[in-house]
């Protein structure tokens, strides 16, 4: 039951109430009025802290001073990437954690997703998210759940070695969806449920349709197919050909109920993970068969198997002796290289060519590994590489509180009114790639293999609108010596270098460490996010010498650079206020319905309180004003609910 007590002062943030230690332990509750106590931080993979050693600096170390001659021109460039959105990087949200991370009906919103959405959007125009995974197989519809939940889990399905529960969801989640979408302009992936080709329960496929509009990007047929036979999905024999036949079985049931699923060319297959290649199902005439049907192309690909900890199978993988490998280019490279042949295939039918789900590891990622800024740099560089191989897109995969790989992790929901969100290092790279491509649309990327190919110094040019843009440039080696850091000389064919240029750093003292900024902004600590960046917004400004059109670029060991040739307009973030960890008797959400009308109020923290027991202090949490350094803040309304 919603609480809605509007207070619409001006009110300046009070001091932070909530004292939360980092180290799994202790919390210390100190606010006003509220009795102080202890409770147990949830100890959850998605908090391991675990902090592995960084490798040595490799011998030989690379050449600390490059030079790259750009062309000014795209036309003067061969090799440059299809044109790739700011969108590239998003998220693919396991359907049995969408309670968690997007709330619980489209009345109740999680405001730090929303705010975590709206930095994307702020760049990238919009964002891009896929609903489904392991779960989707077995998801139903049901008219109504208990206590007015868009989603709930149910039996697990003990065959899959994930033990993935199936979901059951209600209308509502497409108004949740929805309600999202008109806040932060997210589209939506979704996934038709592919485990009894004698009853597709089209539900979701048709409210998505009538529901969602425009916000749905398309409908994934058959998560993983090439596992099916090894989860006993299928039985053993069960092939290329297979698949390929019931997604032909689809098309026909969706065809004969076209009148409730009026969108065709919407499908997205095969989305194989490594068992089967692409070809393996592009030879079976699968493309040509069913060019009309879809619209796009998509795989899945994790680059190691991690999941002998949890479930025994495979081989045991040590994070310390696997680290090294997250912190090459080769690492990017050799995850696109198996799919060059795909993307070329997928754009000569004219269709867009999908990582769908990725992390750094499957089964859940590597402690010490998956949320080090080492994974940051690996998410960006794989990114960066999918779109000069001309991917399309790539969704980084969000699942619960037991993996280690979370861009985001929303508290349990008993604990969600003493904790905020915690950030995992791969959601840095996700902001940093919406910056590299911008929003419009025109964005054309290549690796410049520069500094002699070197694999520990990959960088990378951008041309935007036909003319070079960005220069991106990587460090993986961690010395703080100071004697690895290396300076990059850009110069420019058929142009010269502008007198000044702008650099943004992704910095952390170590590929170990977990503490990130981004142009000296963090989204904050374990435990408390809320979704907005912090801390002075600190752009560096290098002169360049344009008698000898160079610009020297220094880049630190580890560091990632982003350089901007052009003056690129300031990036206005919505942002939505938000306060929790303040009272355990009380989680902060939003009434979207509200918030959606209140964009426009700029210029100050609207807080909200509440006349129930003890919780006016408990609505005063708020990021200090003096902090939000965006040109245009818009502060969504604060409303505080009683959710239980
Ligand atoms: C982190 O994960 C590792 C590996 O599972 C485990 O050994 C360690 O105890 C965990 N640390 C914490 C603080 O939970
Ligand atoms: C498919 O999933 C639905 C919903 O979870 C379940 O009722 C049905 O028995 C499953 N069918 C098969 C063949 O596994
Ligand atoms: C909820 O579901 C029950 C059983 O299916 C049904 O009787 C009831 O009418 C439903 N309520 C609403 C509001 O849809
Ligand atoms: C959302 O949940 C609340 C509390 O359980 C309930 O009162 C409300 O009706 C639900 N909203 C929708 C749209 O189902
Ligand atoms: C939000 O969801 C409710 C249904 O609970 C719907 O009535 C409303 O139109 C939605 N708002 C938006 C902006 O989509
Ligand atoms: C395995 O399943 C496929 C369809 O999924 C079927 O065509 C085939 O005959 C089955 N094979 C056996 C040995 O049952
Ligand atoms: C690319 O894929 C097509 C279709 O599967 C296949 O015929 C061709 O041999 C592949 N080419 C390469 C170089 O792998
Ligand atoms: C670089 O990364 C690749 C791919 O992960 C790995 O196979 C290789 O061993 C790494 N090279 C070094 C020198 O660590
Ligand atoms: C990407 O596509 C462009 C345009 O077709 C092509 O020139 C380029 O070689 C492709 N890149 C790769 C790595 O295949
Ligand atoms: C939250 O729920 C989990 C699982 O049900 C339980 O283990 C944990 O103790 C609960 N935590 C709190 C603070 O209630
Ligand atoms: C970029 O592409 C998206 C999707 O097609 C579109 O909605 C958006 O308006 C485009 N942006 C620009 C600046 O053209
Ligand atoms: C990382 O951040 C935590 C707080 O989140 C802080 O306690 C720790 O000292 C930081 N580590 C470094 C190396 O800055």
């Amino acid at each position: 039951m919603l609480l809605p007590f509007l207070l619409l002062s001006f009110l300046r943030a009070a001091t932070a109430q909530v004292t939360v230690y980092d180290q799994a332990g202790q919390v210390t509750l100190g606010a006003t009025g509220t009795a102080t106590s202890a409770v147990v931080l949830p100890t959850a993979n998605a908090y391991n802290i675990t902090v592995l050693t960084p490798p040595p600096v490799p011998d030989p170390a690379p050449p600390t001073s490059f030079t790259l001659e750009l062309q000014s021109e795209a036309t003067a460039v061969s090799g440059l990437s299809i044109p790739i959105p700011g969108t590239f990087w998003g998220f693919s949200v396991e359907m049995s954690v969408i309670t968690q991370l997007f709330g619980k009906n489209s009345s109740f919103v999680q405001v730090p997703l929303l705010n975590l959405w709206s930095n994307i959007r702020e760049r990238a125009g919009a964002v891009h998210v896929r609903i489904g995974g392991n779960t989707q197989e077995f998801a139903y519809y049901v008219n109504n759940l208990t206590d007015g939940h868009a989603i709930s889990k149910e039996q697990v399905d003990s065959n899959n070695p994930t033990q993935t529960p199936a979901v059951i969801y209600t209308m509502d989640l497409f108004y949740l969806l929805s309600n999202i979408s008109a806040l932060v302009n997210a589209h939506w992936y979704v996934g038709v449920p592919f485990n009894d080709t004698s009853d597709f329960r089209f539900q979701i496929v048709e409210y998505s349709e009538a529901i969602l509009g425009d916000y749905l990007l398309g409908v994934q047929v058959g998560n993983e197919p090439d596992l099916y036979s090894a989860h006993q999905h299928r039985n053993s024999s069960y092939s290329p050909q297979n698949y390929a036949n019931e997604f032909g079985e689809l098309v026909d049931a969706m065809n004969a109920i076209s009148g409730q699923i009026p969108v065709r060319n919407n499908l997205i297959a095969p989305s194989v993970s490594g068992t089967w290649t692409p070809e393996d199902v592009w030879n079976t005439g699968f493309i040509t068969d069913y060019l009309d049907d879809l619209y796009a192309l998509a795989v899945e690909k994790y680059p190691t198997d991690n999941c002998f900890p949890e479930y025994g199978i495979g081989a045991f993988h040590d994070p310390q002796t696997e680290f090294p490998d997250y912190l090459n280019h080769t690492a990017g490279v050799a995850l696109c290289e198996p799919y060059l042949n795909s993307t070329a295939i997928a754009q000569s039918v004219g269709k867009p060519f999908l990582m769908f789900e990725t992390n750094s590891a499957s089964c859940g990622g590597f402690p010490g590994i998956s949320n080090s800024f080492g994974a940051a740099l690996w998410a960006l560089d794989y990114g960066l590489q999918m779109a000069f191989s001309n991917f399309s897109g790539a969704m980084l995969h969000v699942g619960g509180q037991d993996v280690y790989y979370n861009p985001f992790t929303a508290p349990p929901t008993n604990q969600s009114n003493l904790y905020e969100w915690t950030i995992g290092a791969v959601y840095y790279s996700a902001l940093v790639a919406s910056e590299v491509f911008g929003s419009t649309n025109t964005s054309r990327i290549i690796d410049l293999n520069a500094n002699g190919a070197n694999i520990y110094t990959p960088s990378y040019a951008i041309y935007e609108n036909g003319a070079l843009a960005r220069v991106a440039l990587f460090n993986y080696i961690t010395d703080a010596s100071g004697a690895n850091d290396y300076t990059a000389t850009i110069s420019i064919n058929g142009g010269t270098v502008p007198s000044s240029v702008s650099v943004k750093y992704l910095t952390a003292e170590s590929v170990s460490s977990i503490n990130i900024t981004w142009a000296g902004q963090t989204l904050g600590a374990m435990h408390e996010v809320d979704g907005r960046l912090s801390n002075a917004l600190d752009v560096v400004t290098i002169n360049c010498d344009t008698s000898a059109n160079t610009c020297a670029i220094p880049v630190k060991a580890p560091q990632f650079a982003l350089v901007f040739l052009k003056q690129e307009e300031n990036i206005a973030t919505v942002t939505y206020s938000t306060s929790t960890y303040t009272n355990t008797r009380y989680t902060v959400t939003v009434a979207s319905s509200v918030l959606a009308t209140s964009n426009g109020m700029s210029g100050a923290d609207w807080e909200l309180g509440s006349t129930s027991s003890g919780s006016n202090n408990a609505a005063q949490r708020t990021i200090p004003f003096e902090k939000i350094r965006w040109s245009f803040v818009f502060v969504g309304l604060l409303f505080l609910c009683i959710v239980s």
